[in-house]
């Protein structure tokens, strides 16, 4: 754990502020920590090899960025990430506008997660599964919200509440469903969206964010359940599988607010232009196994043979992504914002800023990106840690 609890304590700042976090290693095994979705510079993005020594058992590390952009982020290690993730080691960066005008008081974050113990009770060994489990991606069997099982969330019917979801699981898909009463979408990894969207089940994959509200209805006294409903990620996520109970929504004895006035939330947003945009395409497989094991490639090179991608600062860049493999990828930059576009280059409705989406089976996302500031290697990589590792 961050400070002894799970998740990691809520780290609030206003954006515009610089964070500064003095972290101190007292596992035995070496870690980082990395800012997922923050413009921080390179020096402080927590991947070994590429932007920051491993912090050793004993060491210490001063991690120091100004967080520039309004928006719920998280922060957990690069190393050993299905293993350290998946025990514990991850919590929230809430960054906020004073000026946001949202104006709905009842805000919360909810850190969607899981954890899997063996029988005695100790935590599910991080190889569990072999190599099958690490094709599926490993998902703990109990679900946490805000690291409880089935928290209980007073509500008062039909007010609005602002709920600051992000995933934090190791492979866990989240399709959100409150009894199919509305999610209006106002947000999602890099702040709001250029308008709301709503929507009946919500996908929230791994690593991804959503900032939504929710007007929870119903007779006072009575209650309503969260559920994570069955979405298909590739075999195995709906066979053997059912729908969980992740919260409870209870209403209380107060009067039924039915009056509303949401504020119009909208936002301008200039896309990366796809005229003299770079194409770089990008296949993902998973071949055959060989030698007893699996092995995902880009571009049919594996990991420990790949080269960076390169891109010039200034340059935008189209990239083109297809997945060959029966299994979603939740796909993750660092360090940038990226849109998704369609294959013509034009962005999807409405615009909003990306650091991860979730590229389906036998499907291509393309996103146009720019690599305007902070040259350095950044990672590019599947939020199914199991994959990423
Ligand atoms: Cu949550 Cu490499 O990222
Ligand atoms: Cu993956």
């Amino acid at each position: 754990t961050y400070n002894g609890s799970l998740p990691g304590p809520l780290i609030r700042a206003t954006v515009g502020n610089r964070v500064i976090v003095h972290f101190v290693n007292e596992l035995d095994e070496p870690t980082t920590i990395h800012w997922h979705g923050v413009r921080v510079p390179i020096e402080m993005d927590g991947v070994p090899g590429i932007s920051q020594p491993e912090v050793k058992k004993g060491e210490s590390f001063t991690y120091d960025f100004i967080v520039r952009d309004a928006s719920l982020y998280w922060y957990h290690p690069h190393v050993m990430s299905a293993a350290q993730v998946g025990y514990g080691l991850y919590g929230g960066l809430l960054v906020e506008d004073p000026a946001d005008g949202v104006g709905v008081a009842d805000t919360t974050t909810l850190v969607l997660s899981d954890i899997g113990f063996d029988k005695n009770g100790t935590l599910e060994d991080s190889e569990s599964g072999g190599s099958a489990g690490m094709v599926f991606g490993r998902e703990g069997a109990y679900v946490l919200v805000n690291g409880r099982t089935r928290p209980t969330l007073r509500a008062r019917a039909g007010a609005p509440q602002r709920w600051r979801i992000v995933n934090m699981a190791k492979s866990r898909f989240f399709y959100l469903d409150l009894e199919g009463q509305e999610f209006v979408v106002i947000g999602q990894d890099g702040g709001f969206q250029a308008s709301p969207t709503k929507a009946d089940i919500l996908l929230v994959t791994p690593g991804e964010r959503y900032d939504v509200i929710v007007r929870p209805t119903g007779a006072p006294g009575s209650t309503l359940v969260l559920r994570a409903m069955l979405y298909n990620r590739g075999y195995g996520s709906i066979e053997y599988r059912s729908v969980e109970e992740i919260m409870t929504v209870a209403l209380t004895n107060d009067p039924v607010v039915t009056k509303v006035d949401l504020p119009a939330i909208s936002r301008e947003i200039t896309p990366p232009a796809f005229a003299g945009a770079t194409p770089v395409p990008m296949v993902f497989t998973l071949p055959p196994q060989e030698a007893g094991y699996s092995e995902f490639r880009i571009n049919g090179v594996p990991y420990w043979k790949a080269k960076p991608f390169r891109a010039e600062l200034g340059e935008t860049q189209f990239w083109t992504v297809t997945n060959d493999t029966d299994w979603d990828h939740p796909f993750h930059l660092h360090g940038y914002f990226f849109m998704v576009v369609d294959e013509k280059g034009a962005p999807l409705q409405p615009m909003v800023w990306k650091d991860t989406v979730n590229i389906p089976m036998k499907a291509t996302a393309h996103i146009l990106v720019t690599f305007d500031e902070r040259p350095g290697t950044w990672m590019i990589h599947c939020h199914i840690l199991d994959h990423a590792e």
